[in-house]
Formats: C-alpha cells, structure tokens, sequence
C-alpha cells in the first residue's frame, strides 16, 4: 500500500516532535498535524516567536520542513478526509470523574477523534494509536468506528505507542530503541502493519521495529513507563536511607549501576518525577491490575507513586529543616520549573508541589526556569494554592540576588555555572556542585 498523506491529531509534545521527524525522514509524503486548539497550529506556523514545545533540535527541524511536506492545521475534517493513515496522538489524561476517577485514563479525547474520523472518512484508513492507551483500548476504538463510519468503508487500528522523552525527544525520534507496531493478525491487518513498517523503515533499521500483537503493544507502553518510574523511586527510597546512615547517594548509585545486569541510567536520585506521563500511566496500570483482580500487582505498582510522593514532600521540608524549621518571610530561589531539564513542559512537576509547601509555610519564592512561560508558572501555582508571594524571573542572576537559599529542582546546565552563591540550601537533582560551601542533605 503506498502512502502519499498521513493526518496527525494533536499537536502536542507527541504530535508535534514525530510528525516533523517523519515529514523530514519521507520527504515524499505530506505530513498534516491538525488540533482542536488554535494558537497551538498558529504557533507551530510561526505566529509567534517560539514553537509550542521546547525540545533541543526541533526547531531545525521544524525549519527544513514546514511548507514542505510538514504542514500544521485546523481542517480536521478536510485533512482526515484526505489522509490514509490517521495517527491519534491526543492527551488521555487521568479521569477527574465517574467510573474509576483518579486512576483511569480518561479516553474521551480518544474517543471523539475516532467518533470525527468515522463520521468523515469515505476512504479506507489506517487508524495508529499514538496515545498512551490502556490495553484493549482498539477494541472500543473500533467499535466507534464500526457504529459511525460507513459501511462501505475498512479501518485498521494499528497500536504504535511513542517512547520518546521529552528533552531528548529529536535524538530519540532519530536513534529509537524500538518501534512498536501492533496489529491484526489478519491480511488487512498485517498489510496496515507493513504500510507503518515501510515509514519507519527508512531511517529505523528494521531489525529495531518490532511487530507485535495489539494489546501487546498497548500494554508495553505502560510497562515501560512503570519500570522507569519504578528505578526512580527505587533510588529515591535509597537516598533517604544513605542521608540516615551517612553513606552517599551518588556513590551508590555509581556502585549500583556498575553492574551490568542493572546498568547506570534512570538511578540518579532526585526531588522525584514529573510529566505528564509517569504518574497517570503508573495509576493507569494499578487500575487495570484492579479490573482484572489482580490486587497485590495493583498495590506493588501504587507503592511507585506513594515513594515519588514521599520525595517531593521531604524535598521540601529539608528546605523548611535547612532554613531552621521556619521559611516565614524568608526568600528562597528555586530554580527550574520544567519537570526535567532542556523541556519547557511543567505539567506534574515536581516543583510546583516544592513551591506550594513552601508559599503556604509563609515563604517569598524567586522563581526561575531557561523555558517555562511564566503564565504558566503561575497557572501551575494557582491550581493549588492562593498564595501570591512570588516572583518569576527571566534572569538566572537577578533570581539568586539576596536570598536565604537557592534551591535547585532540575538540572538545567545553566544551575551548573552558579558557584558563588554561599547559601545553597540543597541541590535537588544531586548534581555535584563542588564549589558550594554551605549545602545541607548530604
Ligand atoms: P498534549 O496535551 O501536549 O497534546 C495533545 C493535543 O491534542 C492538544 O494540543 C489537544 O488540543 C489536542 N486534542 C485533543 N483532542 C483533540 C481532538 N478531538 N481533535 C484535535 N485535537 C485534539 O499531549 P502529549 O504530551 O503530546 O501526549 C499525547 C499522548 O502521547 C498522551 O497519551 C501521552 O500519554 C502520550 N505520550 C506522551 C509523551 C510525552 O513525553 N509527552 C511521551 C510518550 C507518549
């Protein structure tokens, strides 16, 4: 089956990033990314001065291709309509209401794009679950497609979950690990499979696709992230037992990644993770083990999110201990607002729940991040807590001046040049800042 046009629903961080790397790896097909939001598309057209998501190398990208054959859009309909294979790459969010509140991925968005690609399509598609999903969710997929769609037209639901991470999205879109492609195992399905395998196959080598059934390709995705997660909290639980007992965090986490049948990576302790994904995939999962009566899996994979919990909270209140017991009217920096470095992404970070702590024990915070709008910051903040004693500085240098202590959430490279602040009350991401002369934790 040759591919000449491909949608993508959602210009997100997923959407966004994949879409401008395939437009740029097959120059031969058009690649539209549409989205229910405006100034979104606007955006990434170039209405203002930066593109939606920050990500290292994105931007060239975005440069070499958009106009031609990267193209950002509102015309769902138009662009479905003229599309053979629709990626869904929309947010599933965990569900605030109804069944499962709190835990479940909430679908809805899913949902209604497949309800918009049935009642548009007059041409057979390809229909890719780009979103994270729980398993089984084509089934539902396809019965929304069934009962909306017209007869005389064939979908094919592919499963192919995207394992980038956010600040090293291009380099991973570029050199993946793996791709995923889950379908039928019928000769419809299997042919839908090789038109997705064909795409990737021109800059993945092949060996690294990997072809699977659905249901194993939707359950991966959360595995995957659950096992990553599961090392953070997992170094995380250790740093609080080494500031007990006076070993050292990193040297444990050098002396525990030496071995090669757990490797280095994901095992440097931290102020806990954030983003969008870990957490509402993690209570994605626990609900899934629940439906299925699997309880002691439910619990296990929960104590991951109970132990990230813990972190932030304690994070915090080592500040509170460091500055006496008493942040009241005192004036703290906290640097980095992103969840993780070189990512203007914020969602779930763990330095809004650093910030409220510390705003509702009577705290006056500077507040600094290299990418985060500060609209944003304060959208975060305001989500939780009423509190308005803060500031947000564009300037690393002002955001340090005459304060209690400097308090670093992420490890943004700029944090690294910072030496001759005297009082850094603690270092969040356990960077080695060896010029420090007054650091408290370690
Ligand atoms: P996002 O929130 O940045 O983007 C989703 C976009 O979909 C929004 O711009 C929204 O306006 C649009 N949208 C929602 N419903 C729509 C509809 N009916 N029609 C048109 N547009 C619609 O979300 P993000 O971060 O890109 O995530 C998307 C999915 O990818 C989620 O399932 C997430 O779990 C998964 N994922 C995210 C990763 C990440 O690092 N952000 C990594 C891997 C997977």
């Amino acid at each position: 089956m040759k591919i000449n046009r491909i949608c993508c629903i959602g210009a997100g961080y997923v959407g966004g990033p994949t879409m401008a790397v395939i437009a740029l790896k097959c120059p031969k097909i058009k690649v539209t990314v549409v989205d229910i939001n405006q100034n979104r598309i606007d955006a990434w057209n170039g209405a203002y001065n930066q593109l939606p998501v920050y990500e290292p190398g994105l931007a060239e990208v975005v440069k070499l291709t958009r106009g031609r054959n990267l193209f950002f859009s509102n015309q769902i309909d138009k662009v479905i309509e003229e599309s053979e294979i629709i990626f869904m790459a929309v947010n599933t969010p965990t569900k605030n209401k109804g069944e499962g509140a709190g835990m479940a991925a909430d679908l809805k968005y899913v949902e209604a794009c497949a309800k918009n690609i049935a009642q548009v399509a007059k041409t057979d598609k390809i229909v890719v679950e780009k979103s994270t999903l729980p398993v089984r969710t084509a089934e539902k997929i396809k019965e929304i497609l069934i009962t909306h769609g017209r007869n005389d037209v064939h979908f094919e639901i592919l499963s192919n979950p995207e394992f980038l991470a956010e600040g090293t999205a291009i380099q991973d879109l570029f050199k993946s690990d793996r791709v995923l492609i889950g379908g039928d195992n019928t000769l419809t399905g299997q042919l839908a499979v090789k038109a997705l395998f064909d795409i990737y196959s021109q800059w993945i080598p092949k060996e690294k696709i990997l072809k699977t059934n659905v249901w194993s390709s939707e359950l991966s995705k959360l595995a995957s992230n659950a096992m990553l997660a599961q090392r953070i909290s997992s170094i995380n639980s250790l740093s609080a037992l080494c500031e007990k007992t006076g070993a050292d965090i990193d040297e444990l986490s050098k002396a525990i990644g030496m071995d090669h049948r757990i490797g280095p990576k994901f095992l440097r302790a931290s102020v806990g993770f954030g983003g969008s994904c870990f957490q509402k995939d993690i209570l994605n999962l626990v609900y899934l083990c629940k439906y299925y009566g699997l309880h002691e899996v439910a619990e296990y994979w929960l104590q991951i999110i109970k132990i990230n919990d813990y972190q932030k909270n304690r994070f915090a209140q080592k500040i509170i201990d460091g500055l006496g017991g008493d942040v009241n009217q005192k004036k703290i920096a906290l640097l980095g607002w992103s969840f993780k470095p070189n990512t203007n992404d914020s969602r779930e970070s763990p330095a809004i729940n650093v910030a409220v702590n510390l705003l509702n024990k009577g705290a006056y915070l500077n507040i600094f991040d290299p990418k985060v709008d500060e609209i944003n910051i304060r959208k975060d903040i305001s989500k939780l807590s009423s509190k308005t004693s803060f500031q947000v500085y564009r300037d690393l240098n002002l955001s340090i001046k005459d304060v209690n202590s400097v308090a670093i959430i992420s490890g943004w490279k700029e944090f690294l040049r910072i030496d001759s602040v005297e009082n850094i009350i603690f270092n969040g991401s356990f960077l080695k800042f060896k010029n420090f002369k007054y650091k408290i934790g370690k």
